[in-house]
């Protein structure tokens, strides 16, 4: 089976190229390298012994996507390009409603053109906005986003939704990430966030191995057991098997699946998890909340779990040690 994977030398999208070959699936990648390296096709060989077949391409380049559609016959598309930072889409949100949005009218346009009827969608759990949780396909999306990112994630699931409908063949999974961390175990491929990373676990193993100060834990005063937020973080390798059980169980018409572990876990939880999992002291202040976080999510997994067979086997514990390998690993070998 061969399956078109947009933006499958970004974080996960190259962790699911890994588990997708390892299940015998044949991969070709399209990645315009706006957030990502070309040196991850490498390091996806070394770890499956199989290169991807890759090109080069921004998805809104409707000419360029058509000629990759003809090159060889595809049976499904795994569509993970995007823009993804909360706080830029915030100050850039022309740029994140014409990049999200346009590049998935153009995919969809030309699978259309080429009679490609499967889609599995990077969603997020940000839909659910202030929905209470735990959260689960059955809750109310789309109230409460505070961010043009999360805008772009619902209204690409509604799209999906109304594009389904219309065609009779359409068979779409849309994946609501929770909190994606972790990294292959083999430390070969991880995220490498540009910049001072937003997100909690690349910053706490960049304080572990000394090139950040210390870590600002925002809020500790939040309704929860220990005052800091409470998250379902998700091992990315579990994540990226989510995505092959979707693609396996695969539906006719636009079907939302939760994938999380439905077990929450605080800020301060998480890095004594990374203490003990490393070794390492993670120094840490706390410092005022930050704008736009809810105190608590996590997913009620059961859909996926019945649905597709999957649910998560990875612990926290192996969430940081597996980070702590990349980021050791990346760093001795900067990409
Ligand atoms: P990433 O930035 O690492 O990967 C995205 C990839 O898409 C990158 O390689 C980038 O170069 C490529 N890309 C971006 N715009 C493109 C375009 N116009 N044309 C072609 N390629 C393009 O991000 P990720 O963390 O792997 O996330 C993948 C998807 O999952 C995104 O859609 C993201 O919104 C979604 N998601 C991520 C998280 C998370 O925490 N990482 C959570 C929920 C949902
Ligand atoms: C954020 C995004 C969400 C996205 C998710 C992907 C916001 C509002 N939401 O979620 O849309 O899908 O990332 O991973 O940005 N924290 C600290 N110090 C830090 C960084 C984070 O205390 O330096 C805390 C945050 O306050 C939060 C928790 O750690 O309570 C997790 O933060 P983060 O990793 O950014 O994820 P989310 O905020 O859940």
């Amino acid at each position: 089976m061969h399956i078109l994977v947009t933006g499958g030398l970004g974080y996960i999208g190259s962790h699911t190229v890994v588990a997708l070959i390892e299940k015998g699936y044949t991969i070709t990648i399209v990645d315009n390298l706006s957030n990502s390296s070309l040196s991850v096709l490498d390091r996806i060989a070394r770890i499956t012994g199989t290169k991807p077949a890759f090109y080069q391409l921004d998805l809104q380049d409707a000419a360029g996507l058509d000629d990759i559609f003809s090159i060889a016959p595809v049976d499904a598309v795994i569509h993970f390009a995007g823009l993804k930072a909360v706080g830029e889409s915030i100050q850039r949100p022309l740029t994140y409603y014409r990049v999200n949005i346009d590049s998935t009218l153009t995919l969809l346009e030309a699978m259309r053109a080429h009679d490609v009827h499967k889609l599995v969608f990077s969603s997020s759990a940000t839909v659910y906005g202030s929905a209470p949780i735990p959260y689960s396909e059955e809750s109310l999306v789309g109230q409460g986003i505070t961010n043009p990112y999360g805008q772009t994630k619902y209204m690409i699931e509604q799209i999906l939704r109304d594009v389904a409908q219309s065609d009779p063949d359409a068979e779409f999974s849309l994946l609501r990430y929770f909190n994606p961390v972790g990294a292959h175990p083999s430390g070969l491929i991880g995220e490498d966030p540009k910049g001072t990373p937003n997100n909690l676990m690349p910053f706490v193993a960049q304080v572990a191995s000394g090139q950040r100060e210390k870590l600002s834990i925002f809020g500790d005063s939040y309704p929860t057991p220990d005052g800091t937020c409470i998250r379902d973080y998700i091992h990315v390798m579990d994540l990226a098997e989510g995505h092959v059980a979707a693609l396996e169980h695969i539906r006719p018409g636009a079907t939302a699946y939760n994938l999380g572990s439905g077990i929450g876990t605080s800020v301060l939880e998480l890095v004594h998890a990374f203490i003990d999992a490393t070794g390492k002291d993670v120094a840490y202040e706390i410092a005022p909340p930050r704008a736009g976080d809810l105190p608590e999510f996590y997913a009620n997994p059961d859909l996926a779990a019945s649905e597709l067979g999957w649910s998560t086997t990875r612990s926290v514990e192996d969430m940081c040690r597996d980070t702590w390998a990349w980021q050791t690993n990346s760093a001795k070998t900067r990409l």
